[in-house]
């Protein structure tokens, strides 16, 4: 093919491409099958790769993704992202109503439409071409996620229309639909990683990756709720809205126009019951007034537009009854009571579990064996008990008592004044806190020995293998291989096995040697000690400098350091009085992991800002992670929000307002970034 022929080709595959993926995502009209629109995409990318002249960064082959975000830029709203004002009642939707003709003192209409639950977006076009994607942050500025949005199929990369003005912004929701986010959450379980706990977050999390070509992978979807620009083509939403479905934007089909409040309330009680239907979740439901002059006329808050409101929804409640309650022990000892139950339709998923929190949330409720109860689900996956059904109750039916002895070791159980929860004080003979310490230490942000995870920890410990977790440095290749195991999930039930091959043992010793390069801090963050977190532990570590120090460390000293406090202390005296603790501490000294800060750990650029604090806002000739490091190298404290403790405000361009505010209320200084670079100089 030459290289005229193959341009017209390219061209005509990109329109044929575009207006597939159009029917497919936007219309749910697709009229080619998979397999016929897979051979155009293919045959469009071999000839995209053969004649690289005609590159095109709005070609539909570019939705694959592929490009690597490692910092996202913040970037400046143009116009600022406002919030809504919402309710959930229907009182206040009257008095919102009241407001608005006493104001208007005229005839207007209002557009009801979806409040649909996932993560807002601004998208910009220039000249018909999608130029970038904002999140939206603090609402003056937000998250440039332009690679990542591109590979959402429904968004137009580049529109055709004759009439489309030179430059617009839509603004929308990305979410995942209930399908996609099921399908997400059985994947990151059968790899033994935390699933999300409900499709916004999911779409949040997955905007975040900085790998696109993930991103392309995790069934993103996003409806268009707002068109703004300087020579929109209509003088009020709804047409406007209408506008943009016929440039090729998905814009929902639930949108109607209501005169009366009467009207918009028809349209709750509708959603109210039928969202259940809809592939994806919506919170509520959104009321604008149509007219762009009259929504001028009514103007904003500082926060929200006074012509719009948004009607939430209550959480979804129903009946259903106890099976059992099981007394759950996590890596601390805690002991969380969780109820089974009957399986129930809730919210488009079958609930079966819920959590019953503490002794005294249980003694709220008066359970009963056999009890009828009312779960409640929110804005979480994990579902509530609100209640109990007291006239379904069976006579003679017992209570159901908190135990006195941990359900998994025997061992008696305290409760600490002051404490809501109970502990099994067992912690090196307790089966759960045993496996549950050992997941703690290869965790991501401890050893992040990742060819582990719960399933094989339970089968080595269940074979004896280990029995904490400095026994994973004794492992070798002949006790591994060929080990087995069958899991049940206990969410869902499903069977799934686990079996050591070859490739599976190799990474896990791999894996197990690698987390030997761990700096100290994460060492010391991986032990599990109570209260010693991240941060808790970077503070240690920096202080302390080895092991040595700490576990000799008296009361005292701990709680001299910055941000230790009483509670910190006594539990890191308490955890290295214990002989079995420094005996697994010894054990990992002698398999070579860091315990001691090394020299380039400890570099300091100087103590110019030791002991201040400082909140930053804006944006800065360098990223806000520099700006927080820089901070942090010379001795200062980086902190998000502003109090009175907080020592300097840096602003960069066009910082935050409420910032602004709140450091003049405070009386605390602004430096520019100019100020804040000499200071750094005063060492
Ligand atoms: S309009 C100035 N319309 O709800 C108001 N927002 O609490 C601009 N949302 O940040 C927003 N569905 O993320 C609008 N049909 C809809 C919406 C909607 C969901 C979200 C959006 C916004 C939040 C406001």
């Amino acid at each position: 093919m030459d290289e005229a022929a193959a341009n017209k080709r390219i061209h005509w595959l990109r329109r044929e491409i575009n207006d597939h993926n159009y029917k497919y995502y936007v219309l749910a009209q697709p009229d080619i099958s998979d397999y016929e629109f897979d051979k155009l995409m293919e045959e469009l990318i071999q000839l995209e790769k053969k004649f690289p002249q005609f590159y095109d960064a709005h070609s539909p082959s570019q939705r694959v993704g592929g490009q690597i975000t490692k910092n996202f830029k913040t970037v400046q709203h143009k116009y600022p992202m406002l919030s809504l004002g919402n309710t959930y009642s229907k009182e206040e939707l009257k008095a919102f109503d009241k407001r608005v003709q006493k104001n208007l003192n005229a005839e207007f209409e209002y557009v009801c439409e979806l409040k649909f639950d996932g993560v807002a977006i601004s998208v910009t076009y220039a000249n018909g071409v999608f130029e970038k994607a904002v999140t939206r942050g603090d609402g003056v500025a937000g998250d440039d996620v332009t690679n990542n949005v591109k590979t959402i199929k429904s968004i137009p990369l580049k529109i055709t229309a004759a009439d489309i003005p030179e430059t617009f912004e839509v603004r929308g929701e990305i979410f995942m639909p209930r399908k996609g986010f099921e399908k997400l959450n059985d994947i990151k379980s059968a790899k033994n990683e935390t699933p999300f706990a409900n499709p916004r977050n999911a779409a949040a999390g997955s905007l975040k990756l900085q790998d696109s070509s993930v991103v392309a992978k995790r069934h993103l979807d996003c409806f268009f709720y707002v068109m703004i620009g300087d020579s929109l083509p209509h003088n009020n939403h709804y047409d406007n809205m209408r506008q943009l479905r016929f440039w090729g934007f998905k814009v929902s089909d639930f949108m109607v126009k209501c005169k009366s409040l009467d009207a918009v309330f028809d349209y709750i009680n509708y959603w109210d019951t039928k969202r259940i239907d809809l592939p994806f979740d919506i919170d509520g439901v959104v009321i604008k007034l149509n007219d762009y002059a009259q929504q001028k006329q009514l103007g904003y808050t500082s926060k929200s537009p006074r012509w719009a409101i948004s009607y939430k929804f209550k959480a979804a409640e129903v009946s259903t009854r106890l099976i059992s309650v099981v007394f759950q022990v996590g890596r601390t000892g805690a002991v969380t009571p969780v109820a089974n139950m009957a399986p129930v339709q809730l919210s488009g998923t079958t609930v079966r579990r819920a959590t019953l929190h503490n002794a005294e949330f249980m003694q709220k409720l008066q359970l009963h064996e056999d009890d009828y109860v009312f779960v409640e689900k929110g804005g979480e996956i994990i579902p509530k008990i609100i209640g109990v059904d007291i006239e379904k109750r069976t006579l003679n039916s017992k209570a159901v008592s908190f135990p006195e002895k941990c359900p998994e070791c025997q061992t008696y159980l305290v409760k600490k004044e002051g404490e809501a929860l109970h502990y099994c004080p067992n912690e090196n003979g307790c089966p759960p806190q045993i496996k549950g310490k050992i997941e703690h230490f290869i965790s991501r942000k401890a050893m992040n020995i990742q060819s582990l995870g719960e399933g094989k920890i339970d089968l080595l410990y269940s074979k004896g293998l280990i029995g904490n977790f400095s026994d994973l440095y004794f492992l070798t290749y002949e006790q591994l291989y060929g080990l087995e195991n069958v899991i049940i999930d206990s969410n869902s039930g499903k069977k799934r096995i686990i079996k050591f091959h070859d490739k599976t043992v190799q990474n896990i010793l791999k894996g197990v040697a690698q987390s030997k390069e761990k700096p100290f801090e994460c060492v010391l963050y991986a032990l599990g000690i109570r209260y010693v977190g991240e941060t808790v532990a970077k503070k240690l570590v920096l202080h302390f400098k080895s092991i040595d120090n700490i576990i000799e460390a008296s009361y005292d000293m701990l709680i001299a350091v910055d941000d230790i406090g009483v509670a910190i202390a006594q539990s890191v005296i308490s955890y290295f009085s214990n002989p079995q603790n420094l005996k697994i501490v010894e054990e990992l000294k002698s398999h070579g992991l860091n315990f001691c800060i090394k020299e380039n750990e400890q570099k300091r650029s100087g103590d110019a800002l030791s002991d201040k604090s400082f909140v930053i806002s804006g944006i800065f000739s360098v990223t806000r992670d520099e700006m927080k490091s820089l901070i942090e190298s010379y001795g200062g404290k980086n902190v998000s929000s502003l109090s009175s403790k907080t020592n300097y405000l840096i602003a960069g361009e066009k910082p935050g307002p409420h910032k602004l505010e709140k450091a003049k209320a405070l009386n605390i200084p602004v430096i520019s970034e100019k100020t804040f670079k000499e200071m750094l100089k005063n060492t």
